[in-house]
């Protein structure tokens, strides 16, 4: 449906931009929902201007940063990557057994989508619906996904999954319920109160009696945290600096990665890793031709990560309407990954 336009409630258009595969692999549509609202340059500029600096770690994951991603996610230190795939592959029968066949599968920041092989592989939903800010790395998925599941359909989503979207339906796939798949502990990337409304617009979007299976970093000591945020081979660090390196690269920016140092720290009252980007000495930089200053030391607030126990989570999901069905964690406790019904 190369070319095709859907109207959605809201009004926005939806183009349905890449012909479908040809032969043998999978369909892959692809729809461009990433229209209207704040750019990274809107972004950058409020967030440089507040008292206390802060850009938004979506912006992390351009295509060096969702490689630098990849990288992070095979750091011995970096535990949640490996722990969530070794929960997914001792229960993934289990899990494909609850949802159920002929599903819906929509999954939000679907990344590289390796946990979600297992899933497809042993639920053979009958929609993949990948949601994600990074369109290369959509595509590359996707494609793989549609190679190695040639009897899919994947319609693949570029979009901001924090703002409010509505799906276009899609009509033929015989679909007997939605399941929101939300691994990685990218809910971590939201505060309390912002993923309860996250969750809520998920309820509203996928309905009441639709599945929300999702991956949710367990609260663990600080040093273990601290070390996964803080990589010996400065791989976080790099990821981190590569945010200052798109903005002189994407936003005419100027900054100079020597004077800024990486840091990450967990804070145990509010149950969460701080990341920052902290200024070396007193500097300015330019931003598309605007100025900011930094005092030494001054930092630029640049990702949180929230660390839940299982019941935390549960509590929280339930302000969002969704009932806990079943919990999986891993034998050392790292990790935790839920199933939860729409009520
Ligand atoms: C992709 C948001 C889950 O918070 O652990 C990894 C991102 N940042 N190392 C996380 C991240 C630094 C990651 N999430």
């Amino acid at each position: 449906m190369p070319g095709t336009r859907l109207r959605q409630a809201t009004g926005k258009t939806i183009a349905a931009v890449g012909a479908p595969h040809a032969a043998r692999a999978g369909i892959v549509r692809f729809y461009d929902c990433l229209t209207g609202g704040a750019s990274f340059l809107d972004d950058c500029v409020r967030g440089l201007s507040l008292p206390r600096k802060s850009l938004a770690p979506k912006y992390f994951y351009d295509e060096i940063g969702s490689q630098l991603f990849e990288e992070i996610c095979d750091l011995p230190e970096y535990y949640p990557t490996r722990t969530e795939m070794a929960i997914m592959e001792a229960n993934a029968a289990e899990i494909a057994r609850l949802i159920g066949p002929d599903v819906e599968l929509i999954e939000l920041g679907s990344g590289a989508s390796v946990k979600t092989r297992l899933v497809i592989g042993h639920a053979r939903p009958a929609l993949y619906v990948p949601i994600d800010i990074a369109e290369g790395q959509l595509r590359s998925a996707s494609d793989a996904l549609a190679a190695h599941f040639p009897w899919l359909n994947i319609c693949a989503v570029r979009a901001d999954f924090a703002r409010p979207l509505r799906l276009p339906s899609f009509i033929g796939a015989p679909v007997k319920l939605k399941v929101v798949y939300f691994p990685g502990s990218t809910i971590g990337n939201f505060t309390p109160a912002e993923s309860i409304a996250l969750l809520r617009g998920v309820r509203d979007m996928a309905g009441t009696g639709a599945r929300l299976l999702i991956g949710v970093d367990l609260k663990k000591d600080k040093r273990t945290l601290e070390a996964a945020y803080d990589d010996a081979q400065g791989v976080t660090a790099r990821f981190n600096l590569n945010l200052l390196a798109r903005i002189n690269r994407e936003l005419r920016g100027d900054f100079q990665l020597s004077r800024f140092r990486h840091k990450a720290f967990y804070d145990e009252d509010l149950g969460r890793i701080e990341m920052h980007l902290e200024s070396r000495c007193a500097q300015f930089a330019h931003v598309a031709g605007r100025r900011f200053d930094f005092a030494p030391g001054e930092t630029i607030h640049t990702e949180i990560s929230c660390k839940y126990t299982v019941e935390e989570f549960q509590a929280l999901a339930r302000r969002a309407r969704f009932e806990p069905q079943r919990v999986w964690t891993d034998p050392d406790g790292l990790f935790s990954v839920h199933l939860l019904i729409a009520i």
